[in-house]
């Protein structure tokens, strides 16, 4: 059965994109079938796969402009490209802040269309990442509502914590107010970790003392390197441009970390 993935942090420059990425093609690598959304109209996931989110007709924007027009005459592949490592993406690009604009005039369900798109091709999947906007406006929630579990990606600096705090507070609140009362979070994801520091020592146990006990931190984490910023400019994963690197090994290990909680392997 599908599950449906957001990978949030209102914070920017956290590492969502990347992890969504190399989250994306490990899990494609392992034979799932993985659609990564890309919301976020800087549409940094279509770029760093390589496609140019400026040059294309259809992107994310067109199908939720779809939805709102309940025009559902659209074939499940309609504007997914793929990439070569096996991925498939719905893009964006800037066309989604246009759209942010209209939605927040509309009277009902405007938290809900990317659910009812994402609802109509689940059946496709494995696993839909979708990769959030540093925000937590109304396409942050329409991804809080459409998934099942959420991923946030964290820097293991004192100033995320306070972040992490409001971040848990709307995810609370997406439950709450009956917007999506099973969203669970899958868990904490350390990124751009320099582990010979304290500070990251520091805040990795002031975080499992505050939120440890009721939510996953995960045993593996990202460590920070150039390689990784590399990647994205030649539209290649971690796997394909470092294959024997350290981030290539831990977003190895995060994804089997990841898959032995959904699937018990
Ligand atoms: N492990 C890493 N080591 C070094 N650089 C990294 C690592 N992970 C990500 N980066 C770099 O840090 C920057 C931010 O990463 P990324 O784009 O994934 O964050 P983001 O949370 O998606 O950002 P935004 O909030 O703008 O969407 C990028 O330049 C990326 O290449
Ligand atoms: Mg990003």
């Amino acid at each position: 059965m599908c599950k449906i993935i957001a990978i949030a942090n209102q914070k920017g420059g956290v590492g969502k994109t990347t992890t969504a990425i190399n989250l994306g093609i490990g899990l494609t690598n392992k034979g799932n079938r993985v659609l990564l959304v890309d919301l976020d109209p800087q549409g940094n996931a279509t770029q760093g796969l390589g496609f140019d989110a400026d040059c294309l007709d259809t992107t994310i924007s067109t199908i939720l402009r779809k939805i709102i027009n309940k025009d559902y005459a659209f074939t499940h592949d309609f504007g997914i490209l793929r990439h070569e490592e096996g991925l498939d993406l719905m893009p964006a690009n800037i066309e989604l802040s246009v759209l942010e604009t209209e939605i927040i005039s509309l009277f009902f369900g405007r938290e809900k269309i990317l659910k009812t798109y994402l609802d109509m091709i689940r059946t496709e999947y494995d696993y839909i990442l979708i990769d959030c906007m540093p925000s937590l406006n109304l396409i942050a929630i329409n991804a809080l509502v459409a998934a099942d579990e959420v991923i946030i990606p964290l820097h293991a600096q004192y100033y995320s914590v306070r972040g992490l705090e409001q971040l848990l507070q709307t995810i609370s609140s997406v439950r709450s107010n009956g917007l999506n009362e099973t969203l669970s979070i899958a868990g904490i994801l350390y990124t751009c970790v320099n582990d010979r520091t304290t500070s990251f020592r520091d805040v990795q146990k002031i975080l499992k003392d505050a939120y440890g006990a009721n939510v996953k931190i995960y045993d593996n984490y990202i460590p920070r390197s150039v390689k990784a910023e590399e990647a994205p400019s030649y539209g290649k994963s971690i796997y394909e441009y470092d294959l024997s690197g350290k981030v290539s090994c831990a977003y190895g290990k995060f994804t089997d970390e990841f898959l032995t909680m959904h699937t018990g392997r």
